[in-house]
């Protein structure tokens, strides 16, 4: 899988690009991710990304011609239109979750288009962009922590970067339900215990704890998940 990134803030990915999960998927499964510096298909000296936008109000708009160039560079490389997603995260999109994760995943190319400040020229969305997604309802100042959030959850969908497929599967939101606790060492920790049944060896008991657990936790903290829940088991 390829992932292109263009911002006009670069380093906000090199943290969490090159740490944990991701870097793992870079080098386990040929993960290619390539930051663009919109700033870099300017041509004027303050290198101008944004400006003020027409009919006026607050904030900037970031500009179309260093999208425009940067996409047509990108696709000047070889790399087939046809076969890229062009992504455009923002909280007009449709909502991010477990599912669309896992659709992403089984994209060949993935090509993200971070906004700030008010968002992006509606032309770039217009004429480049396949999907708007929204990661919540609330305003983030900008795509780029949006677009670390989509990546990292979707790159756990590709298999061979969480070594164990089956714990990707039995984390929270598959089945529609919110994970079970866990626990490790010590068996006791100042006066709190471990619940007996996890140190039972009983995989059997274990197993059904857990999934009481999974239901008790769902029903009072995420009434809608639940709903889910019980329509899916009819
Ligand atoms: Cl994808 N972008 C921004 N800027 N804010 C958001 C968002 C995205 N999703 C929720 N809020």
């Amino acid at each position: 899988m390829r992932i292109d990134v263009m911002t006009a803030f670069p380093e906000y990915f090199r943290g969490p690009f090159n740490e944990s999960m991701i870097r793992q998927a870079q080098r386990r499964v040929k993960l290619e991710l390539k930051l663009w510096d919109l700033r870099d298909f300017t041509h004027d000296a303050h290198r101008t990304v944004d400006d003020a936008p027409y009919g006026g109000g607050a904030g900037m708009v970031l500009k179309p011609e260093p999208f425009f160039e940067a996409l047509e560079y990108l696709f000047a490389q070889g790399l087939k239109r046809e076969r890229a997603r062009i992504l455009y995260p923002s909280p007009q999109g449709k909502v991010f979750d477990n599912r669309y994760a896992q659709k992403l995943a089984t994209a060949q190319h993935l090509v993200f288009l971070c906004g700030h400040y008010k968002g992006i020229d509606q032309r770039v969305i217009d004429y480049w962009v396949d999907e708007e997604i929204s990661i919540g309802d609330y305003v983030l100042t900008g795509g780029e922590l949006a677009t670390v959030v989509i990546v990292d959850a979707l790159i756990r969908w590709i298999p061979g970067v969480v070594g164990d497929m089956d714990s990707v599967k039995s984390d929270s939101f598959e089945d529609f339900l919110l994970d079970a606790p866990y626990y490790t060492r010590p068996e006791e920790y100042r006066g709190m215990r471990v619940p007996s049944v996890l140190l039972s060896g009983n995989h059997q008991a274990v197993a059904h704890w857990r999934q009481q657990q999974r239901e008790a936790r769902t029903q009072e903290r995420r009434p809608d998940l639940y709903e889910k829940f019980k329509n899916n088991e009819k």
